[in-house]
């Protein structure tokens, strides 16, 4: 894909199962990447295993729902890295309840990593890519956020919500041709997943998941990192305001 060689690239939750996939990817294909998660064990791991693999990385302990420190971390890589070309919001968190079952501590957690989480990202990353009138953005929410998912209510509303702020700010950043798209992954095979549905019962519901994907199978974490490659490189630059699934044909929106 064309354009991704140098370009400094943050993704955020780049420790976890789908975030360490995309910074992988980008670190082949000539990209320096800043690993935002709040693992810091993991982010240091993974940018050891990308340097040992020829690749340019940098671990960032940072929380993501902490409006100050994401604005501090955003600065330190502008500093040690250079200016930021490409965001991946695709930090994430939930853990399966139905929604009568659950309290508001649970909804502030939820909400706090996936809806404010990007907003403070984008808060402080966009300010900066405006005023030079050049980025990209890719938000990586879920099929829960386009058609529902049964346990993932406040999930559901913040993974919808993440896709009508991007629509919002592809519109807001046309002016600087700064494209804003969305990934929606399907069930994919990763932590968050396993988090989800636990023991035998979590067993179940995966097989009934995977049943109901046409192509039979769950998602990989690679599965889903081509895509968001394409959506930063120069071969989408007329792309935005957009939303992909990336879930072996689970949802199909028109
Ligand atoms: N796995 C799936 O089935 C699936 C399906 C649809 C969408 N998604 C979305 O994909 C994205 C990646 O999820 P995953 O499956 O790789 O999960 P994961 O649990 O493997 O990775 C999530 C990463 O985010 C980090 N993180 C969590 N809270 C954070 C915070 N406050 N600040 C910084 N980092 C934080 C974690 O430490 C972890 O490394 C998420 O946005 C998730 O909602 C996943």
């Amino acid at each position: 894909m064309k354009g991704l060689k140098d370009k400094v690239v943050v993704v955020t939750g780049g420790a976890g199962g789908i975030g360490s996939a995309i910074c992988r990817r980008f670190t082949e294909a000539g990209a320096i990447v800043a690993v935002f998660d709040l693992n810091a064990q993991a982010a240091s791991a993974l940018v050891g295993e990308i340097e040992t693999a020829g690749g340019r990385a940098r671990d960032y302990s940072v929380d993501i729902t902490d409006h100050e420190a994401v604005h501090a971390a955003v600065e330190r890589v502008e500093q040690e890295l250079g200016p930021i070309d490409v965001l991946v919001n695709n930090a994430g968190w939930d853990t399966g309840a139905f929604f009568l079952q659950t309290e508001k501590p649970f909804w502030d957690k939820v909400v706090a990593i996936n809806l404010y989480g990007p907003l403070n990202m984008h808060h402080a990353v966009l300010r900066r890519m405006s005023e030079r009138g050049h980025g990209r953005v890719v938000n990586i929410s879920s099929d829960a956020g386009r058609v529902g998912s049964s346990m993932e209510a406040v999930y559901s509303f913040c993974k919808g919500g993440l896709i009508a702020f991007s629509k919002t700010m592809a519109r807001e950043m046309a002016r600087q041709q700064i494209p804003v798209n969305v990934v929606c992954p399907g069930p994919t095979a990763t932590a968050l997943l396993d988090n989800l549905a636990q023991g035998e019962k979590g067993e179940r519901i995966k097989a009934g998941l995977v049943k109901a994907v046409p192509f039979g199978r769950m998602g990989q974490p690679e599965d889903i990192a081509g895509t968001v490659l394409f959506l930063a490189s120069d071969d989408a630059a007329f792309i935005t305001g957009q939303v992909i699934s990336v879930s072996g044909g689970l949802t199909m929106v028109g």
